[in-house]
């Protein structure tokens, strides 16, 4: 059997409602999937729940249900949320199916038999949100929460990790994929630096039940890690002893994605039990360490992870409701490098989505399609003689795809949009230099046939390469170029075959212009604000969770540590100085000042800023400071704000405001 393209996402806890966090991770093994089907490999996703341990127990309890009854309940919006994010997973799986279950019995059995298992008496610090014991160390130096820590005694089982140390350094300093970023495996050679203990792989069932009992000894249920992290083996059809068919076409894995938060369980835990299961299965059953371990960032929102702790969590189906499935597929992969934390804010995404989605994309679209419509009689034209400007466009659309195809393959997602971002950027420019307008204002109907075909070709080659990312909304793209549901894979396909771009489409086959296919927002959709109105009235905001993004960390990829900009790019951002002539608290948001900023224009333009913890309104009037001009206009707790300050600080906070001394109100900076 062929080997399949597998990716995994960690098995989620389900302790709670799923949030976009949790969403992420999925996301972007879904567009990993899509974007391999659509190349002709088949393709497996494996997701789902984690639902044994503490955590979920004690969240049932709560609401005094079975902790069966309570997964069996929540497991639903699990899979709900991934349905309307458009996720295709191939198996949801949870802890407590049953085929399950007999994997990690089975597993713990031969383990036992081999003696990779033995009982031993444990004194330590038990964290009760890792569910782990933890080292004397890290409780010294302060890096767990005092009041969820538990001193335990227990005889428990424990795993013979620390046999298996230096095998895992060698692996990994033989693979330099095996973890990625490269950030990520320094990190785990260096944990792997100090000596390896065994792993704590089982509580004893008197002080909590809710596990899988260990098949040599009842009064133990195993581990919630252990447990958790055999998912991954009985998804693909693994046993020890009885492997289904063709489970190692979808072992090992090729890319297992998870939070940095579970690096360590996974690079070294799961890691170490591969090795040993390598030693103790018959061959037909030997378990291949993945080929790639991603460790991704976290979202935050002010500053924090995002976590239903804090209650900062940001809501799936609002921002759907708001902005579109696709729009929020597009956004959490497009905005940071995968790898990168990434500070979420809703008007980050209003931007994003304005800039790269409305306006650019958007806006091609409707020129290829309306100008064809309005003066080529809604027909694809000819190609006619194409110029140096086409060939231009033929030469950048091959760069493109050269990156996008490695980026994709990568999962370096946001690198592969940008490239596909910054092509319809060019194809835009293309649209103004060439102005087909005046072309049919003096009747060169040839020139204008050329220009709209390459218009139209470069729509299409755009939408093929983003429909993994934007499935819905190509399809919607296709339908109007007049290509059918099947046409993106082919044409992705045709390209990997050598095809020359922008060379696709037929002449003579109808074109529709319909609705835009990505609506410009003003501001804030109705169902955010309202959401972040009843927020607002329920308690006073600590922080804005629309303020405007926070700068991102440095990048953690193992390429460029920024995705670099052209000049073109830069030029796009108009900043001039601006003298405040007024400034006053925000009426609803103690963390924001309203100022009165002059320009340069008629009138001064009102500025929302999240400065007021470092700045005392009056202390500004009369500054000359920085401003973006030609940002979106934003409501920022019910203010409209029409510009944003520059000022040094980053996610620490303001530390002082960009300004310029000697210079009036409305000069350029560059
Ligand atoms: N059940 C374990 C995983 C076992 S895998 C064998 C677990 N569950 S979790 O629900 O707490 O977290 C699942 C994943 O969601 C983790 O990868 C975690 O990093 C991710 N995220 C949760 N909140 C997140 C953000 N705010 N941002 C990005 N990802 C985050 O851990």
């Amino acid at each position: 059997m062929p080997k399949t393209y597998t990716v995994t996402t960690p098995i989620y806890y389900v302790n709670g409602r799923p949030h976009i966090g949790h969403a992420y991770t999925t996301l972007a093994a879904d567009v990993a999937c899509r974007w391999r089907r659509a190349m002709g490999e088949t393709a497996f996703l494996l997701t789902g729940t984690d639902e044994h341990g503490q955590k979920v127990l004690q969240a049932a309890e709560k609401r005094g249900l079975s902790p069966k009854a309570h997964c069996d309940d929540l497991v639903g919006d699990w899979q709900a949320m991934m349905g309307r994010l458009g996720v295709t997973y191939d198996r949801f799986l949870r802890t407590t199916d049953a085929d399950h279950e007999a994997v990690v019995s089975a597993t713990l059995q031969i383990l036992r038999d081999a003696d990779l298992i033995y009982r031993a008496e444990y004194e330590g610090w038990y964290y009760l949100p890792d569910e782990a014991f933890v080292t004397e160390k890290d409780v010294e130096e302060g890096r767990y929460d005092r009041d969820k820590l538990v001193r335990l005694t227990e005889a428990n089982w424990f795993f013979r990790m620390s046999r298996y140390q230096a095998p895992l350094i060698a692996h990994i300093e033989a693979h330099p994929d095996f973890i990625r970023p490269t950030s990520r495996r320094n990190e785990v050679l260096g944990f792997l630096r100090k000596p390896l203990e065994d792993l704590c792989i089982s509580r004893p069932r008197a002080r909590m039940s809710w596990g899988i009992p260990l098949p040599f000894d009842g009064a133990f249920v195993t581990y919630v890690w252990f447990d958790a992290l055999l998912n991954y083996l009985t998804g693909a059809g693994w046993h020890p002893v009885h492997p289904s068919p063709g489970w190692d076409a979808r072992w090992p894995a090729d890319a297992q994605l998870l939070g940095k938060d579970i690096l360590t369980t996974h690079a070294v835990y799961w890691s170490t039990m591969l090795l040993a299961l390598q030693q103790v299965c018959a061959p037909e059953a030997r378990p291949a360490l993945p080929t790639t371990l991603y460790a991704h960032g976290w979202w935050t929102v002010d500053g924090q992870k995002m976590s239903k702790s804090v209650g900062n969590t940001i809501d799936v189906d609002l921002l759907i409701q708001s902005f579109g499935r696709d729009a929020t597929r597009y956004f959490f992969l497009r905005d940071i490098p995968f790898g990168n934390d990434g500070a979420f804010s809703y008007d980050g995404f209003l931007t994003r989505y304005n800039a790269d989605l409305a306006n650019d994309l958007g806006n091609l679209a409707h020129r290829g399609l309306s100008m064809t419509t309005m003066w080529l009689g809604g027909v694809v034209p000819p190609r006619g003689a194409w110029g140096p400007a086409e060939e231009a466009l033929v030469a950048r659309a091959a760069g493109a795809w050269a990156t996008a195809r490695e980026a994709m393959d990568q999962l370096q997602f946001h690198v592969a949009l940008e490239a596909v971002a910054e092509l319809i950027r060019a194809g835009n420019k293309y649209v103004d230099t060439e102005a087909p307008w005046t072309l049919n204002k003096e009747g060169r109907v040839d020139r204008l046939q050329a220009v709209q075909r390459a218009v139209l070709e470069l729509l299409w080659f755009a939408t093929a390469i983003l429909s993994p990312v934007l499935p819905e909304k190509c399809a919607e793209l296709a339908a109007k170029l007049g290509a059918g549901p099947d046409a993106a894979p082919a044409a992705l396909r045709a390209l990997a075959a050598g095809a020359r771009p922008l060379d696709a489409l037929v002449a003579g086959t109808p074109v529709h212009l319909g609705e835009p296919t990505f609506p410009r927002h003003r501001e804030l959709p109705a169902p955010i604000a309202a959401a972040l109105d009843a927020a607002h009235a329920a308690s006073p905001p600590a922080a804005p969770a629309a303020a405007r993004p926070a700068p991102q960390e440095p990048a953690v990829t193992e390429t460029a540590p920024e995705t670099p900009i052209t000049y073109d790019d830069f030029a796009k951002i108009k900043l001039r100085t601006g003298k405040v002539v007024a400034a006053e608290k925000h009426p609803n948001a103690d963390k924001l000042l309203v100022l009165q900023v002059d320009v340069g224009e008629e009138a001064p333009r009102t500025i929302v800023a999240g400065i007021a913890s470092r700045f005392a309104a009056a202390d500004l009037v009369g500054r000359t400071v920085v401003v973006v001009v030609n940002l979106a206009p934003a409501k920022l707790r019910g203010v409209v704000s029409q510009g944003m300050l520059l000022a040094a600080g980053g996610d620490k906070g303001v530390i002082e405001l960009a300004t310029v001394a000697d210079c009036g109100p409305g000069e350029v900076v560059r």
